[in-house]
């Protein structure tokens, strides 16, 4: 089809001087999925098995059209080329959420339309969530006037729904591309929306608001009433007529269970089905689900999470939390989708996931013993939407990546990352025609610091001999003049930094603003009681001390996550200095369960033995702990006297599990730190 409407919009003349002969042969016998095309100057010759032989063999013919054309030919060319082809894995999706941010059936279908240029067959639809419901129900006419609008923070009503004809049209669209349309309706968690809408879908029957706000939510189905089972199976009803899929996809992911646990009605559950604990209760869930949707010919597929109190036979398992949930399930017999945070995660940022990390995944871990791979359908890149607000972004977000999990999962074995970006390049026209505003292969630079005679100098890393890096240096905001970085840069007291980096003359990547401060713990010994997160290392054991303070966004690099942790630190100064002063920054976002600690305790010694308590003057950490939104604070402690030490020791305190208040009340939480300021 696309060719076709290619052909057309460019208005050619199809005259065929070459090739005399075009021959597409169906051969019975074949490889499944499988096709060869050979174009030789006089004939183009396809040979294929099956119908997804064949739409192989075309979308590939139309990569070469596309590469190798301007966008208005007055002839086509394609060279010629001997091609024997076929996927690795069955199942090569893309997660696209649509909930937390609505997107237009337009660019659904553009989505389609990209999926199956580059070979992925399945769209797995996330259409319901805490913050929105967005796939009307005839029976629950409420999923549409309420749960799928909410009332952002600023006052202003954010809403979307598709229609059952924009879902008809769409699945109609891409099973013209052979693309398989898995719908995702979440359960038992990830319903606060629906609940909204129906409060007697939860445990306590309360009345809640569509969330307007990012993270998991306490409210989920009550798994004790029959009338729960009753709405979803009435949903599910329909949900299956609108979508031919094999699989209906069921969430399972991120269910607090502090509800299940005060709820008699389903502690009676418990008792009557002779379950262990609440983790069984999601299991008896899922499986009453599976059973109620495999009498209405569909199988199941839920996150990682419905392992947990007994995985039910026959259920796909889609594996987030690393590999480790699909290693078990395809051990039990499973089949099993990999999309791991470490490689498939699309919301993450370059930092964590770049074009050449997305490349090096493969779906099948080296731990799992050959006799089960064949358990392991395939991946998914997922697209989660919470700061992903337009089509611009999500563009910027997904590609040039999903090229990298198209071609992991599609050729799967050896990887030439070099050779793939090369082959990169010429696909970004491509894009371009098909009005993608794709972001970045990787950070276009890394940044660190290092002391040299006592001085602090910051120094740049550019991702590429094409990449020059400016920046400009000031004592607070814009500072004057822009100059293109040659050699380290000495930096004395606080100095905010703008750095942007230019490829091609053009700027690549947004500006990126860091803030550094010389002090007197620059750079010494520091001596961890605790192991700080793999995930905000901060740099590692300097990052704490290397002068970089962090930003608003704690996944910045520059914050040093621990998680269920009591921080203690030990500074080492190598000689007795004095000190007046010391300044700890600490992050605070409780939606991602990151609280600023309870208490902080400094102690200070000449011989690393006897340690004495230091008297603070100012006390700067109470009562945030309700606060929402992100923000971290600077405590800037004085002390009473001047104190001469050797080591410094900072013992922090965590504030436990989330409060009962938070909706995610009874979880472990995070402290978050970006460095220890000592004057
Ligand atoms: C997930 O990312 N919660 C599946
Ligand atoms: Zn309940």
């Amino acid at each position: 089809n696309r060719l076709v409407s290619f052909l057309k919009e460019s208005n050619i003349k199809v005259r065929p001087l070459y090739p005399k002969k075009i021959i597409i042969q169906q051969v019975d016998d074949f490889q499944e999925k499988a096709y060869e095309l050979n174009v030789t100057n006089d004939t183009i010759f396809i040979k294929y098995g099956d119908v997804s032989g064949l739409k192989h063999a075309s979308t590939t013919f139309l990569q070469l059209v596309l590469l190798n054309n301007s966008a208005h030919p007055s002839t086509i060319r394609i060279p010629a080329v001997e091609v024997k082809d076929w996927p690795t894995f069955q199942h090569r999706g893309l997660l696209l959420d649509c909930s937390r941010h609505f997107f237009k059936k337009e660019v659904v279908k553009k989505y389609i339309d990209l999926l199956a240029l580059y070979k992925m067959n399945v769209l797995h639809w996330h259409l319901t969530e805490d913050q929105a419901w967005r796939i009307a129900i005839d029976k629950y006419p409420k999923l549409e006037s309420v749960a799928s609008k909410r009332v952002e923070l600023d006052g202003t009503t954010y809403e979307g729904i598709y229609t059952k004809e924009d879902i008809r049209e769409i699945v109609e669209y891409a099973g013209n591309n052979r693309i398989e349309v898995i719908p995702e309706i979440e359960m038992p968690g990830h319903s606060q929306a629906a609940i909204a809408a129906y409060p007697h879908l939860s445990c306590t029957g309360k009345q809640v608001e569509v969330a307007n706000d990012w993270g998991v939510f306490k409210e989920i189905y009550c798994a004790g009433n029959d009338s729960v089972f009753t709405f979803l199976e009435d949903v599910l009803t329909e949900v299956v007529d609108l979508f031919p899929s094999k699989y209906i996809h069921i969430g399972g992911d991120e269910a607090p269970k502090s509800r299940w646990g005060a709820c008699t009605k389903c502690q009676k559950r418990i008792e009557t089905e002779g379950l262990k604990d609440e983790h069984e209760l999601q299991s008896y869930f899922i499986q009453r689900i599976q059973t109620f949707l495999k009498a209405n010919g569909k199988e199941i597929i839920g996150w990682d999470e419905i392992l947990e109190g007994g995985l039910a036979k026959g259920a796909v398992v889609q594996s987030w939390r690393g590999f480790d949930g699909g290693i078990a399930a395809a051990k039990q017999g499973n089949k099993v989708i990999m999309s791991p945070t470490s490689h498939a995660y699309l919301d993450y940022d370059l930092k964590a996931i770049d074009l050449e990390k997305i490349y090096s995944f493969n779906p099948i871990p080296t731990e799992l013993p050959v006799d089960y791979h064949s358990n392991i359908i395939g991946g998914e890149c997922n697209m989660w939407t919470e700061h992903v607000p337009d089509e611009k972004t999500l563009d910027s977000k997904v590609f040039p990546r999903m090229l990298g999990m198209a071609e992991a999962l599609w050729s799967g074995g050896a990887k030439n990352y070099e050779d793939f970006r090369e082959r990169v390049q010429s696909h970004y026209p491509v894009m371009d025609s098909f009005n993608v505003k794709y972001g970045e292969e990787s950070i276009p630079f890394s940044y660190n610091t290092f002391l040299r005679n006592d001085s602090m100098f910051l120094t740049f890393n550019a991702s590429s001999p094409l990449i020059k890096i400016y920046c400009r240096v000031s004592e607070r905001g814009l500072g004057r003049g822009t100059s293109p970085f040659t050699s380290p840069i000495h930096v004395d007291g606080t100095k905010h930094i703008q750095i942007q980096a230019y490829k091609n003359d053009e700027p690549y990547g947004g500006v990126k603003e860091i803030t550094l401060s010389g002090h007197k713990a620059l750079y010494r010994k520091v001596e961890y009681k605790n192991e700080y997160s793999p995930w905000y290392t901060a740099g590692g054991d300097s990052g704490l001390v290397d002068g970089i303070t962090g930003s608003m966004d704690f996944k910045d690099g520059n914050w040093q996550g621990f998680w269920n942790e009591n921080p203690s630190v030990v500074l080492d100064f190598d000689s007795i200095i004095n000190v007046e002063q010391i300044e700890l920054g600490f992050y605070q976002y409780i939606n991602s369960w990151i609280f600023i600690p309870e208490k902080v305790k400094i102690k200070y010694s000449k011989d690393g033995r006897k340690w004495k308590n230091v008297k603070l003057q100012s006390y700067g950490l109470g009562g945030n702990s309700k606060k929402r939104g992100q923000f971290y604070i600077r405590t800037n402690e004085f002390f009473e006297e001047k104190i001469s030490c050797r080591f410094l020791k900072i013992e922090i305190e965590n504030i436990g599990k989330v409060p009962d208040w938070h909706e995610a009340a009874g979880s472990d939480t995070w402290i978050f730190m970006d460095e220890i300021i000592v004057r």
